[in-house]
């Protein structure tokens, strides 16, 4: 059975409890029982649960109206989230597109390129390079670019063809390569298969700036990013930062590559946007991207029912409002260290943590069978999947995943805990998962 199926077969929603209600970094289920959000479910909740600031707006924009449809209105909260939004990423990236989550921002992603190229008149430019272990969604576009094996396999065949480079993880470098040349060595490889295909064939380079589900909240190494970038330029080629799960603050910058000193033609965000209050994501592109596209076709050519959903746009104001105001993200700047320290002190030392990396209030740790090696756990003992039920068992959310080594090997686990948690809160979290994990290795 394969790790996905796996994952799957222990999920069995009969069994799960029934969430009531939350506050703050808690939430509680209907027996009373109470769990800390240490990643915010999937790296989403960055305020919290029950922030009475964002449900009041949400409340309000729904008593006047729920969504004007984009062909028939435009609306306050569409106006004042782009114009958050953009003040945030800075630069030149001030035009976006909402929809109603990650997947669905990484297939306009990926249509505002190929349509970027249309407009030039380059129709080859058909072509998508990503990256291995790497997630970028669930719909067939976004899976498509997915480097995520298991989750890919049993739709192998309809999937439009994308070339997959090796991933960029300094603890784990491609055989033969010294961590230091890992940045050298990756973006070397991105060049190289953009000749192989042929300049004149590739629409963009997608990557996430620092992975999420697929290897473990894992940065490319200083430089990696302003290589690519110098890469695409020569080459005519776009470049997609899929901020998804690590954009809207939670790696310390609002934008995860500002941290790189780059910017991307397009990007994608979601998760953190509205911190899950409504469903909500956004494809934000530069003004390269609209000086082509706009006087050809008048503007994206993509959309939905709900793009710029009224009352979404009004949680992603109050949200980025709040987080603005609070200063948020220079605290996840400031907390991740002392997240990272604590962890440090707790599981730095212990004989199955091979690595902890991240940045920000996105920070992941790898488990090994051997520390000396880096082997990792044979995957049918399903480490992963063990401490996912023996935190939860112990009133802890966090986000175990695997597959992380070669796509099926692997195991480890991310936090991302709300922007908002205190340090006590942070140390709750930390001894919480210290203890999980003493007890999922002792019955190994
Ligand atoms: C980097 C990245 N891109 C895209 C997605 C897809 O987002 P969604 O699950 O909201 O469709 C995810 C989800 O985990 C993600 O982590």
């Amino acid at each position: 059975m394969s790790n996905r199926a796996a994952a799957v077969s222990a999920w069995q929603p009969q069994k799960l409890p029934k969430v009531a209600w939350g506050k703050g970094c808690y939430i509680y289920d209907t027996d009373g029982r109470q769990y800390i959000d240490g990643s915010g479910g999937p790296a989403v909740f960055c305020l919290g649960h029950g922030n009475e600031e964002v449900n009041a707006a949400i409340a309000r924009q729904l008593d006047k109206v729920a969504h004007g449809y984009r062909y028939t209105f435009t609306s306050d909260p569409l106006e004042q989230l782009t114009a958050l939004v953009a003040e945030r990423c800075g630069g030149s990236l001030k035009r976006m597109v909402f929809v109603t989550g990650g997947s669905e921002a990484v297939e306009s992603c990926l249509k505002l390129a190929l349509q970027y190229h249309a407009a030039r008149g380059q129709m080859s430019r058909r072509r998508f390079i990503a990256r291995q272990r790497s997630w970028h969604g669930n719909t067939l576009g976004a899976l498509a670019v997915s480097g995520f094996k298991d989750r890919r396999a049993a739709f192998e065949g309809a999937l439009v063809e994308a070339s997959h480079i090796s991933p960029v993880n300094a603890y784990r470098p491609p055989a033969g390569v010294a961590p230091e040349d890992v940045a050298e060595y990756c973006a070397n490889e991105l060049e190289q298969e953009i000749l192989r295909c042929g300049p004149e064939n590739v629409a963009a380079f997608i990557f996430e700036p620092v992975v999420g589900a697929a290897a473990g909240a894992v940065p490319a190494p200083a430089g990696y990013a302003r290589k690519v970038r110098e890469i695409c330029d020569r080459h005519g080629v776009l470049m997609i930062a899929d901020e998804v799960m690590c954009g809207s603050g939670r790696t310390g910058t609002w934008r995860a590559l500002e941290h790189d000193g780059v910017e991307p033609d397009i990007m994608s965000v979601a998760k953190g946007l509205a911190a899950g209050y409504l469903p909500l994501g956004a494809a934000i592109y530069s003004d390269k991207i609209a000086n082509a596209i706009v006087p050809v076709h008048g503007g994206p050519l993509t959309g939905h029912t709900f793009s710029g959903h009224t009352a979404c746009c009004a949680a992603g104001v109050a949200v980025q409002t709040i987080v603005k105001r609070e200063r948020l993200v220079e605290k996840v700047a400031e907390d991740g260290k002392y997240l990272v320290s604590i962890l440090n002190e707790k599981l730095g030392d212990k004989p199955y943590v091979g690595d902890i990396h991240g940045r920000g209030f996105f920070i992941g740790i790898e488990l090994v069978a051997d520390r000396a090696t880096k082997e990792p756990y044979d995957p049918a003992k399903q480490v992963f999947i063990k401490l996912r039920e023996q935190s939860f068992a112990n009133g802890l959310i966090c986000y175990p995943s695997g597959g992380n080594v070669d796509g099926v090997k692997g195991d480890h686990v991310i936090l991302a805990p709300p922007y908002i948690a205190t340090r006590a809160e942070l140390d709750e979290i930390v001894d919480k998962l210290a203890k999980s994990l003493a007890q999922v290795m002792g019955k190994l």
